[in-house]
């Protein structure tokens, strides 16, 4: 499995803090049986600014001393951009990381609304050839309000990552309401852990890989874990799975359902 999103990059943002805990979140990684992980460190004009060349001087010190661990596990550079009116530009800079250099960049919302500029910044950076990678679409409540929204999203070419822990429960019913949804729907084309630590927010896969099997079969779930992701780090398109069409309820539905209440 490769984990596609992750915090691991020590003392650049709300994850690992310092190299041991890098160490400890690749070793965790590893027990998983995750064989690659992509730092993806978040990256928006308040909090978090950590430029490219500190994060490829840390990310060479994880690899360094996970070597030195013995642990086997490929380490590949992204980042977690922030959505923004000169989102183009900033991947033109080189302050938005794509996912090793590729053309997919991995995008975070948000939670609570979606901004006006989106449409225009997704356009901008499409007429550059960049595809967005959604991050965590099943925690954003605009989207928990109105699954359509995300079919809209992927109609224009926006591929959709799923947060594992949401799929299992960990974020709450809403999140895991919509996680499943995403899968159900084939909305969904990468699962990855959004790690922070070792601990609480650990980089491991197999409980919501188990659970997507569950939902969608074996093979598509191996696509989100594995195939997809692969696709992506080696920037080939990606397998989409077929969208399936809203279930239709008849017009009585709601008639019945207050009967059986
Ligand atoms: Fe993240």
């Amino acid at each position: 499995m490769i984990d596609l999103h992750t915090h691991i990059l020590p003392g650049v943002d709300d994850g690992a803090q310092t190299l041991d805990d890098s160490v400890a979140m690749a070793r965790v990684a590893v027990d998983d049986g995750i064989t690659a992980v992509v730092a993806t460190p978040h990256r928006n004009p308040w909090t978090y600014t950590a430029g490219v060349a500190e994060a490829e001087r840390r990310l060479d010190e994880v690899r360094a001393a996970c070597r030195e661990a013995g642990l086997a596990i490929r380490l590949i550079l992204g980042g977690e951009a922030y959505v923004a009116p000169d989102l183009a530009e900033q991947v033109r800079v080189g302050l938005a990381l794509t996912i090793n250099e590729s053309r997919y960049l991995l995008v975070e919302w948000p939670f609570e609304q979606y901004p006006v500029y989106s449409e225009q910044a997704i356009f901008d950076l499409q007429v550059r050839g960049i595809v967005p990678l959604m991050a965590h679409a099943e925690r954003y409540r605009f989207l928990q309000r109105d699954v359509q929204k995300v079919r809209a999203l992927v109609d224009r070419g926006i591929l959709i990552q799923v947060t594992g822990s949401s799929l299992t429960g960990g974020h709450g019913p809403e999140p895991q309401k919509l996680a499943e949804a995403l899968l159900t729907s084939g909305l969904a084309h990468v699962l990855a852990s959004d790690a922070h630590s070792a601990e609480l927010r650990p980089p491991i896969l197999t409980p919501a890989y188990q659970r997507a099997i569950e939902l969608v079969g074996e093979s598509r779930a191996r696509a989100m874990v594995t195939d997809a992701p692969e696709q992506i780090i080696d920037n080939r398109p990606v397998d989409l799975p077929p969208a399936k069409p809203p279930v239709q309820r008849p017009f009585w539905a709601f008639w019945r359902r207050s009967n059986h209440v």
